[in-house]
């Protein structure tokens, strides 16, 4: 053909190609997106966001941002432009419109680590079954009737080795209990046996891959945690093979009554979503109240008003129930931990074990005047709704009576309005996917908290606080010295 009649029949696809870009470059002019900076190509601002600060502030990315731009921001982070929210509004407006506006969205990398079944990479209906096996396992029925049981009898396992005038992590022992919890609830495994060491072991280089860079290279933590990943799965396996022969034979015991057995007789499942979904809980459930526990205990040494009151209360608790002869905590006494209550939304408020969640927009959506294009992602940064100080006074100090009932309006201990019903406090997500762990886990920092102030006394032995990378973690682990406390 020659040239004339090549340009002559390509001119109409040039000119059609030019006008869809002048329209999609008129559509994005049109829009109005929230002030902000995008940084460099691809790299975005990721690493300025990602800098480790304090746990108990939002870092000076968030700082700078919020003072320049306001707290609805655009930015280029995770390689996608991105909405990022501080503002209490647009993140519960974000939660719950999940999977109608917006839709969960973790960097590929996590897929990558916890398996394409995790709960926390699932969306729609697989999501859906997959969450209300959770929610069937997490019940509050359950909770009531087994959990209860299990998480005293494991603070005490914990709590019992602790030596007078010892020396050691506490962010290690709440790891210890917490490992132990999800190992018995979930595969039958019992503490301190050579499988349940051997499991936390490869667990502790799988979690290192999954808070670093997701570089898959010989001699990189993520490579050495993909494979711990299959070295557990390879793990699980072998327990569901032992399990379906004791099935087939009749010869379950009552001890089986856990997560591997539910899954095997209530749900189709495959191997593969069996191995992911079991992991993923490992995960979510161990990681996150470990945290918090150690949180607690960090907080609480720098408040000993909260630890006298704490004292009274569960003091209270154990002589009720010495006068009755009851040895064991059952729900009643549970619900009577009010103060403890208010110690453990105030230590999530201020502590921020998750920081920010992923999602992306699946519509152009219009929220405040601002637009949010399709296809961009989404984070609703929970922690700086948590710390901004116009919905929560001082928001750097620790007043756990900021939450008590009768605080009237400014008017509690610290001068505090209460927060119990405030729907600015999202420790756990919201919406449709809101923490299937949340009882479970308030329950955990609940019966540790009992234990340890009736027992002990502790006190930082060297300098530590918690960082945020964004994942929360004591750089020393928390050493802590303790002392024994004999309340009666
Ligand atoms: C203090 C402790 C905990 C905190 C702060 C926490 C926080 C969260 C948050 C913020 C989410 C929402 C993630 C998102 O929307 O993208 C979540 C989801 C989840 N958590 Fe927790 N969690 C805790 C403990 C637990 C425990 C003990 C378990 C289970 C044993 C658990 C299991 C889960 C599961 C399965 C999901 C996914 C829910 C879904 O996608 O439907 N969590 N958690």
């Amino acid at each position: 053909m020659p040239d004339s009649k090549l340009i002559v029949c390509s001119l109409p696809s040039i000119l059609a190609l030019l006008l869809i870009f002048i329209l999609v470059k008129r559509k994005k002019s049109r829009l109005n997106l929230p002030p902000g900076n995008t940084g460099w190509p691809f790299l975005g601002e990721t690493i300025g966001y990602l800098k480790p600060y304090s746990a108990t502030s939002i870092g000076n990315f968030m700082e700078q941002h919020i003072s320049r731009y306001g707290k609805i921001f655009k930015s280029n982070l995770f390689g996608e432009p991105t909405i990022v929210s501080a503002d209490a509004g647009l993140n519960r407006f974000i939660l719950q419109n999940e999977g109608r506006l917006f839709e969960c969205s973790y960097p590929r990398s996590i897929g990558g680590i916890l398996g394409k079944w995790s709960m926390l990479v699932l969306v729609g209906d697989m999501h859906r079954d997959m969450r209300s096996i959770s929610l069937n396992f997490l019940s509050h029925a359950r909770l009531r009737t087994h959990l209860l049981r299990e998480v005293e009898k494991h603070t005490l396992l914990v709590l019992s080795s602790w030596k007078e005038n010892s020396v050691f992590s506490a962010q290690d022992e709440a790891k210890k209990f917490t490992f132990n919890l999800m190992a018995k609830h979930i595969m039958s495994m019992d503490p301190g046996v050579p499988e349940t060491e051997q499991l936390k072991k490869e667990y502790v280089t799988f979690m290192k891959g999954v808070v670093s860079a997701p570089l898959n290279f010989p001699g990189t933590a993520y490579r050495r945690a993909l494979q711990s990943r299959s070295t557990i799965l390879k793990f699980i396996e072998h327990k569901m093979e032992d399990r379906i022969e004791k099935m087939r034979e009749g010869r379950e015991t009552l001890d089986d009554d856990d997560l591997l057995g539910w899954v095997l007789k209530h749900s189709n499942l495959s191997t593969e979503q069996i191995l992911d979904l079991i992991l993923s809980l490992l995960f979510a459930g161990h990681e996150t109240s470990s945290v918090a526990i150690a949180l607690a205990i960090y907080f609480l040494q720098g408040c000993p008003n909260a630890i006298q009151q704490l004292r009274e209360e569960h003091q209270e608790i154990a002589s009720a129930k010495k006068q009755l002869g009851e040895i064991e905590l059952n729900w009643e006494d549970y619900k009577k931990m009010e103060f403890t209550q208010c110690v453990i939304s105030e230590t999530l408020r201020l502590g921020n074990v998750v920081r920010f969640l992923h999602r992306k927009a699946l519509k152009d959506v219009r929220y405040r005047g601002y637009d949010i294009p399709c296809g961009w992602k989404v984070l609703p940064v929970i922690s700086a709704v948590h710390l901004d100080p116009s919905l929560f006074p001082q928001p750097q100090q620790f007043d756990p009576w900021r939450w008590q009932k009768n605080a009237t309006q400014g008017s509690s201990s610290s001068g505090c309005p209460s927060m119990t019903s405030s729907n600015n406090f999202l420790p756990f997500g919201g919406g449709p996917r809101l923490c299937t762990g949340s009882e479970l886990a308030k329950l955990e920092m609940a019966v540790f908290i009992h234990h340890l102030v009736l027992n002990y006394h502790w006190e930082l032995a060297d300098m530590d606080q918690a960082f945020a990378f964004p994942f929360v973690d004591f750089p020393k682990g928390l050493p802590i010295r303790v002392r024994h406390y004999a309340f009666i």
